[in-house]
């Protein structure tokens, strides 16, 4: 993708440098355009060092103006598939929300028709004046996406809202923005389940698994990045995705009271998350000590989620599993998808400690008729794009692939 990534003059224009260099990291084509204000805070060598590309706007080395044989407002704004500005002030908020155009950056947001994203940064106060918040309120009205400041303690030194949102979900945004979206997947309804349950021994004691929810995650991700509606529900402590509604679960009845829920409402259900198998029989209200404690544990079933959700699916949903084998991979996972009524489960080798928190994967998909082509050794998300690719092809979708 060919992101513009406008800097203007915030304090957390450093944090620019860093996202400039992920997203070079990652494939993309990252010119920057700096404000006079900008260019007080980080520097055009910096910025033009890190992604490889020149870097424009208003510094000592590149006349903001300078005279040229083409129009550089307009060629950079035809140039970029995504304009965004990180960290947005509240005086560059201000001017595109009201059509202001008075230096390269402020032309270029009215000159281009590509998604625009905007992550402000500012102290708490400002970010709370009305006059901003009618100015965010404005360019969302304009179709401007924005990944809103966090809670924190800000440069200023006060602690409030205002602080510049993580540059990995700065980052995930844009991929979400630049996305081809498929028509044969807009506005589907998908529920993803991600992560690991947590089952309560004692205040300070749980019976869980290792799963990250990284993969559920990722799936959760090219569902969005294609153009359908995802309602996620995840357990773990990983961060929710930009622009997916998430339900967090600890335990396996909190999960399943979600995914019940919403599952009369969706078109399918990916089903990632490592659920427990069992829970103990008793929670102790207080930490149990030394000597107390039990010598075993009793354990109690938890309800089966794909095996409710399977028993209520009605004509036209789809419901796809996973299964983490260690031996006979493809027979469990054959079982599994009869006996729940599943449309396909996508078999995970876990022998020798494979799979779980790793950053590359193989899914084996295993459907009534027996199992299919592998997908991957890929990344997770590779792996991630190529499971709704094949899940879609097998409904007859089309998907084209993503810049
Ligand atoms: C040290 C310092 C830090 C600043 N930090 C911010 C900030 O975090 N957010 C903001 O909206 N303005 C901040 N400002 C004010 C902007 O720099 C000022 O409004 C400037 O005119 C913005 O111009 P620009 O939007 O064209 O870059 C800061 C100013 C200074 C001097």
């Amino acid at each position: 993708m060919k992101i513009l990534l406008g800097i203007p003059g915030g304090i957390a224009a450093y944090k620019a440098a860093d996202l400039a260099r992920l997203l070079t990291k990652r494939g993309h084509t990252v010119r920057c355009v700096l404000t006079e204000a900008g260019s007080r805070f980080i520097t055009p060598l910096t910025l033009a060092s890190l992604t490889g590309e020149p870097c424009f706007g208003a510094n000592p080395d590149m006349n903001e103006w300078r005279p040229s044989p083409v129009i550089e407002h307009i060629e950079l704004a035809r140039w970029g598939d995504l304009v965004a500005i990180v960290p947005a002030t509240a005086d560059s908020l201000g001017k595109t929300a009201n059509g202001l155009a008075n230096d390269l950056l402020s032309t270029i947001l009215l000159a281009t028709t590509a998604p625009v994203l905007w992550a402000p940064a500012m102290n708490t106060a400002m970010w709370e004046h009305p006059a901003v918040q009618a100015n965010v309120a404005r360019l969302k009205s304009f179709g401007h996406a924005m990944v809103e400041p966090v809670e924190g303690i800000l440069a200023c030194g006060e602690e409030g809202a205002g602080k510049l949102a993580d540059i990995e979900r700065i980052a995930d945004a844009m991929r979400a923005l630049g996305s081809v979206r498929q028509p044969s997947l807009m506005g589907k309804r998908v529920l993803v389940t991600a992560g690991p349950t947590r089952e309560d021994l004692d205040p300070v004691r749980i019976l869980t698994n290792r799963s990250t929810g990284s993969m559920g995650i990722e799936i959760a991700r090219s569902l969005r990045d294609v153009g359908a509606i995802v309602h996620l529900v995840l357990g773990g402590d990983l961060a929710a995705p930009y622009g997916i509604e998430t339900l967090r679960a600890r335990t396996a009845a909190q999960m399943m009271s979600a995914c019940a829920e919403l599952w009369p409402r969706m078109d399918g259900c990916i089903a990632a998350a490592a659920v427990a198998d069992q829970r103990p029989e008793t929670i102790a209200g207080e930490k149990v000590k030394k000597g107390d404690g039990p010598e075993n544990l009793v354990l109690v079933r938890t309800p089966d989620i794909l095996l409710n959700l399977g028993a209520q699916k009605r004509e036209g949903q789809w419901l796809l599993g996973f299964a983490a084998e260690s031996e006979h991979h493809i027979d469990h996972a054959h079982g599994k998808l009869m006996k729940k009524k599943l449309d396909a489960v996508f078999v995970n080798d876990i022998s020798n400690g494979k799979a779980f928190g790793d950053q590359e994967n193989t899914l084996t998909p295993v459907v009534a008729q027996g199992p299919q082509a592998a997908l991957g050794p890929l990344p997770k998300d590779r792996l991630a794009q190529a499971l709704v690719g094949w899940w879609a092809e097998r409904l007859g979708l089309q998907i084209e692939n993503q810049k």
